[in-house]
Protein backbone atom coordinates (compact mmCIF):
# COMPACT_ATOMS: atom_id res chain seq x y z
CA UNK A 1 0.00 0.00 0.00
CA UNK A 2 1.18 3.42 -0.87
CA UNK A 3 1.16 6.31 1.41
CA UNK A 4 -2.74 6.45 3.64
CA UNK A 5 -4.97 8.77 1.94
CA UNK A 6 -5.74 10.58 4.99
CA UNK A 7 -2.13 11.22 5.78
CA UNK A 8 -2.12 12.90 2.54
CA UNK A 9 -4.31 15.13 3.09
CA UNK A 10 -3.03 16.36 6.23
CA UNK A 11 0.23 17.31 4.92
CA UNK A 12 -1.85 18.69 2.47
CA UNK A 13 -4.03 20.84 4.79
CA UNK A 14 -1.44 21.51 7.19
CA UNK A 15 1.53 22.70 4.85
CA UNK A 16 1.44 25.75 6.03
CA UNK A 17 1.55 24.93 9.78
CA UNK A 18 4.29 22.69 8.94
CA UNK A 19 6.63 24.95 7.23
CA UNK A 20 6.07 27.59 10.24
CA UNK A 21 6.96 25.26 12.99
CA UNK A 22 10.10 23.42 11.35
CA UNK A 23 11.60 26.89 10.74
CA UNK A 24 10.75 28.38 14.18
CA UNK A 25 12.27 25.24 15.68
CA UNK A 26 9.38 24.36 17.36
CA UNK A 27 9.74 20.87 15.85
CA UNK A 28 11.95 19.46 18.59
CA UNK A 29 12.35 16.09 17.05
CA UNK A 30 13.91 17.44 14.02
CA UNK A 31 15.83 20.68 15.87
CA UNK A 32 17.31 18.37 18.49
CA UNK A 33 18.29 15.09 16.78
CA UNK A 34 17.10 14.56 13.11
CA UNK A 35 18.63 17.17 11.44
CA UNK A 36 21.75 17.21 13.48
CA UNK A 37 22.72 14.01 12.92
CA UNK A 38 21.51 13.55 8.72
CA UNK A 39 23.61 17.03 8.10
CA UNK A 40 26.70 15.11 10.07
CA UNK A 41 26.58 12.31 7.30
CA UNK A 42 26.27 14.35 4.48
CA UNK A 43 28.88 13.77 1.78
CA UNK A 44 30.98 16.57 -0.13
CA UNK A 45 27.98 17.87 -2.23
CA UNK A 46 30.04 20.21 -4.57
CA UNK A 47 28.83 19.59 -7.88
CA UNK A 48 26.92 17.02 -7.22
CA UNK A 49 23.04 16.03 -8.28
CA UNK A 50 20.94 15.59 -5.21
CA UNK A 51 17.34 14.12 -5.50
CA UNK A 52 15.57 14.38 -1.56
CA UNK A 53 12.74 12.48 -1.36
CA UNK A 54 9.74 13.06 1.12
CA UNK A 55 11.33 17.06 0.98
CA UNK A 56 8.12 18.72 2.33
CA UNK A 57 8.24 22.06 2.23
CA UNK A 58 11.08 22.23 1.13
CA UNK A 59 14.06 23.36 4.12
CA UNK A 60 16.33 20.87 3.51
CA UNK A 61 16.62 20.70 -0.24
CA UNK A 62 17.41 24.67 0.30
CA UNK A 63 20.09 23.35 2.64
CA UNK A 64 21.51 20.72 0.09
CA UNK A 65 21.78 23.22 -2.11
CA UNK A 66 23.50 25.93 -0.60
CA UNK A 67 26.44 22.96 0.15
CA UNK A 68 27.27 23.11 -3.39
CA UNK A 69 24.99 20.82 -5.10
CA UNK A 70 24.83 21.48 -8.63
CA UNK A 71 21.61 20.63 -8.68
CA UNK A 72 18.14 19.54 -6.79
CA UNK A 73 15.13 18.04 -6.96
CA UNK A 74 12.66 17.75 -4.55
CA UNK A 75 9.98 15.28 -4.60
CA UNK A 76 6.77 14.58 -2.65
CA UNK A 77 3.64 13.42 -2.88
CA UNK A 78 1.70 16.46 -0.83
CA UNK A 79 0.51 19.10 -2.89
CA UNK A 80 0.31 21.11 -0.34
CA UNK A 81 3.91 20.64 0.92
CA UNK A 82 5.04 21.02 -2.60
CA UNK A 83 3.27 24.44 -3.02
CA UNK A 84 4.59 25.92 0.01
CA UNK A 85 8.22 24.59 -1.14
CA UNK A 86 7.70 26.36 -4.69
CA UNK A 87 6.66 29.50 -3.41
CA UNK A 88 9.59 29.48 -0.99
CA UNK A 89 12.51 28.20 -2.69
CA UNK A 90 11.87 29.24 -6.35
CA UNK A 91 15.43 28.87 -7.26
CA UNK A 92 15.07 24.65 -6.11
CA UNK A 93 12.92 22.14 -8.69
CA UNK A 94 10.17 20.75 -7.11
CA UNK A 95 7.77 17.94 -8.52
CA UNK A 96 4.66 16.20 -7.09
CA UNK A 97 5.53 12.58 -7.02
CA UNK A 98 4.80 9.16 -5.02
CA UNK A 99 8.35 7.63 -3.98
CA UNK A 100 7.18 4.78 -4.40
CA UNK A 101 7.12 5.15 -8.59
CA UNK A 102 9.97 7.79 -9.22
CA UNK A 103 9.52 8.71 -12.99
CA UNK A 104 12.51 10.45 -13.49
CA UNK A 105 15.28 9.03 -15.93
CA UNK A 106 17.35 6.18 -14.66
CA UNK A 107 20.95 7.41 -13.76
CA UNK A 108 20.72 10.94 -12.92
CA UNK A 109 21.59 11.76 -9.49
CA UNK A 110 24.90 11.35 -7.61
CA UNK A 111 23.07 11.33 -4.09
CA UNK A 112 19.69 11.05 -2.55
CA UNK A 113 18.35 11.98 0.47
CA UNK A 114 15.02 11.52 2.51
CA UNK A 115 14.47 12.15 6.05
CA UNK A 116 11.45 10.96 7.60
CA UNK A 117 9.38 9.10 4.57
CA UNK A 118 10.46 5.83 4.36
CA UNK A 119 7.53 4.33 6.42
CA UNK A 120 5.05 5.77 4.95
CA UNK A 121 4.50 3.16 2.71
CA UNK A 122 4.72 -0.85 3.05
CA UNK A 123 6.64 -1.84 0.29
CA UNK A 124 10.27 -0.68 1.00
CA UNK A 125 11.49 -2.88 -1.12
CA UNK A 126 9.26 -1.68 -3.90
CA UNK A 127 10.56 1.96 -3.06
CA UNK A 128 13.84 1.39 -2.21
CA UNK A 129 14.38 0.56 -6.26
CA UNK A 130 12.80 3.07 -7.26
CA UNK A 131 15.24 5.17 -5.71
CA UNK A 132 18.04 2.96 -6.68
CA UNK A 133 17.53 2.87 -10.12
CA UNK A 134 17.62 7.24 -10.59
CA UNK A 135 21.50 7.39 -8.61
CA UNK A 136 24.06 6.69 -10.58
CA UNK A 137 26.59 3.80 -9.53
CA UNK A 138 28.07 4.22 -6.77
CA UNK A 139 25.71 6.71 -5.15
CA UNK A 140 24.30 7.15 -2.11
CA UNK A 141 21.22 6.81 -0.48
CA UNK A 142 21.07 8.56 3.25
CA UNK A 143 17.61 8.10 4.80
CA UNK A 144 16.04 8.12 8.23
CA UNK A 145 13.24 6.59 9.74
CA UNK A 146 10.75 5.81 12.70
CA UNK A 147 13.19 3.49 15.38
CA UNK A 148 10.98 0.57 15.32
CA UNK A 149 11.58 0.37 19.22
CA UNK A 150 10.30 3.18 19.77
CA UNK A 151 7.72 3.43 17.53
CA UNK A 152 6.56 0.10 17.86
CA UNK A 153 5.28 0.74 21.85
CA UNK A 154 1.33 1.01 23.02
CA UNK A 155 0.47 4.93 22.83
CA UNK A 156 -1.99 6.25 25.55
CA UNK A 157 -2.44 10.03 25.39
CA UNK A 158 -4.39 11.89 27.79
CA UNK A 159 -5.08 15.79 28.92
CA UNK A 160 -2.29 14.56 32.06
CA UNK A 161 0.30 12.84 29.96
CA UNK A 162 1.05 10.28 26.79
CA UNK A 163 2.62 7.03 27.79
CA UNK A 164 4.57 4.75 25.71
CA UNK A 165 5.17 1.40 26.50
CA UNK A 166 7.36 -1.45 24.94
CA UNK A 167 7.73 -4.48 27.65
CA UNK A 168 5.63 -6.82 29.66
CA UNK A 169 4.60 -7.51 33.47
CA UNK A 170 4.67 -11.12 34.76
CA UNK A 171 2.42 -11.76 37.57
CA UNK A 172 4.10 -13.67 40.21
CA UNK A 173 1.02 -15.07 42.23
CA UNK A 174 -1.13 -15.76 39.05
CA UNK A 175 -0.46 -17.61 36.01
CA UNK A 176 -0.57 -14.00 33.89
CA UNK A 177 1.08 -11.31 32.54
CA UNK A 178 0.59 -8.33 30.39
CA UNK A 179 2.40 -7.46 27.61
CA UNK A 180 2.74 -3.57 25.84
CA UNK A 181 3.61 -2.85 22.91
CA UNK A 182 4.44 -5.07 19.53
CA UNK A 183 7.54 -4.93 17.96
CA UNK A 184 7.76 -8.55 15.75
CA UNK A 185 5.09 -7.81 13.85
CA UNK A 186 4.83 -5.72 10.43
CA UNK A 187 1.62 -3.79 10.99
CA UNK A 188 -0.37 0.10 10.02
CA UNK A 189 -0.54 1.75 12.81
CA UNK A 190 -3.44 5.07 12.88
CA UNK A 191 -1.54 7.90 15.17
CA UNK A 192 -3.25 11.55 15.52
CA UNK A 193 -0.35 13.71 16.10
CA UNK A 194 -0.03 17.71 17.32
CA UNK A 195 -3.97 16.73 18.44
CA UNK A 196 -5.56 17.13 15.08
CA UNK A 197 -2.71 15.83 12.08
CA UNK A 198 -4.21 12.31 11.62
CA UNK A 199 -1.23 9.94 10.31
CA UNK A 200 -0.90 6.05 9.31
CA UNK A 201 2.36 4.63 9.26
CA UNK A 202 4.13 1.36 9.00
CA UNK A 203 5.39 -0.54 12.02
CA UNK A 204 8.50 -3.10 10.94
CA UNK A 205 11.03 -4.88 13.09
CA UNK A 206 14.37 -4.58 12.06
CA UNK A 207 15.19 -8.19 10.56
CA UNK A 208 12.12 -6.84 7.82
CA UNK A 209 13.82 -3.77 7.42
CA UNK A 210 17.54 -5.10 6.90
CA UNK A 211 15.86 -8.09 4.32
CA UNK A 212 13.85 -5.08 2.09
CA UNK A 213 17.26 -3.17 2.10
CA UNK A 214 19.35 -6.43 0.97
CA UNK A 215 16.54 -7.01 -1.65
CA UNK A 216 16.09 -4.17 -3.55
CA UNK A 217 20.86 -4.31 -4.55
CA UNK A 218 21.97 -1.80 -2.24
CA UNK A 219 24.56 -2.47 0.05
CA UNK A 220 24.40 -0.75 3.76
CA UNK A 221 27.40 1.53 4.63
CA UNK A 222 26.59 2.81 7.72
CA UNK A 223 23.75 2.85 10.55
CA UNK A 224 23.08 5.27 13.24
CA UNK A 225 21.06 5.61 16.32
CA UNK A 226 21.28 9.41 17.85
CA UNK A 227 20.83 10.90 20.80
CA UNK A 228 19.47 13.90 21.17
CA UNK A 229 21.96 16.89 20.91
CA UNK A 230 23.76 18.39 24.01
CA UNK A 231 21.67 21.49 23.05
CA UNK A 232 18.63 20.05 24.04
CA UNK A 233 19.60 19.75 28.23
CA UNK A 234 19.38 23.40 29.09
CA UNK A 235 16.46 24.54 26.37
CA UNK A 236 14.27 21.29 26.62
CA UNK A 237 15.93 19.07 28.90
CA UNK A 238 12.60 16.35 28.95
CA UNK A 239 13.00 16.05 25.47
CA UNK A 240 17.02 15.63 25.92
CA UNK A 241 16.31 13.32 29.12
CA UNK A 242 13.58 10.83 26.93
CA UNK A 243 16.13 10.45 24.05
CA UNK A 244 19.47 9.72 25.39
CA UNK A 245 18.06 6.54 26.61
CA UNK A 246 14.99 5.85 23.98
CA UNK A 247 15.39 6.24 20.58
CA UNK A 248 13.46 8.03 18.19
CA UNK A 249 14.81 7.63 14.80
CA UNK A 250 17.47 6.01 13.09
CA UNK A 251 19.55 6.35 10.23
CA UNK A 252 21.07 3.82 7.31
CA UNK A 253 23.41 5.28 4.26
CA UNK A 254 23.26 2.82 1.53
CA UNK A 255 25.44 2.23 -1.30
CA UNK A 256 23.76 1.39 -4.91
CA UNK A 257 26.61 -1.24 -6.23
C1 LIG B 1 7.66 13.75 8.31
S1 LIG B 1 7.50 14.56 6.78
C2 LIG B 1 9.18 15.01 6.45
C3 LIG B 1 9.30 16.16 5.49
C4 LIG B 1 10.73 16.68 5.33
N1 LIG B 1 11.61 15.65 4.86
C5 LIG B 1 11.21 17.26 6.64
O1 LIG B 1 12.03 16.59 7.30
O2 LIG B 1 10.74 18.32 6.99
C6 LIG B 1 7.22 13.21 5.67
C7 LIG B 1 7.06 13.62 4.24
O3 LIG B 1 6.94 12.46 3.41
C8 LIG B 1 6.01 12.76 2.37
N2 LIG B 1 5.55 11.49 1.79
C9 LIG B 1 4.78 10.55 2.37
N3 LIG B 1 4.56 9.53 1.53
C10 LIG B 1 5.24 9.82 0.39
C11 LIG B 1 5.40 9.13 -0.86
N4 LIG B 1 4.81 7.95 -1.09
N5 LIG B 1 6.14 9.72 -1.83
C12 LIG B 1 6.72 10.93 -1.59
N6 LIG B 1 6.59 11.63 -0.44
C13 LIG B 1 5.87 11.07 0.55
C14 LIG B 1 4.95 13.57 3.12
O4 LIG B 1 4.09 14.26 2.25
C15 LIG B 1 5.83 14.46 3.98
O5 LIG B 1 6.25 15.60 3.31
Amino acid sequence: MSTDKKTIKSYDDYAKKWADKLRSGQNLAHKYLEKPAMYSKLPDLKGKSVICIGCGTGEECEHLKTLGADRVVGIDISQGLIEVAKKSFPQIEFQIMDMEEITLPEFSFDFAYSSLTLHYVEDWTKTLKSIYKVLKPGGVLLFSTHHPVKWSADVKRGDEKDTFLLGYTKFKQKDDCEVYGDYLNTRKINDVWFGDFEVSYYHKPLSSIFKNILDSGFQITDFLEPKAVEEAKTEKVNFWKIHQKIPLFMIFELRKI
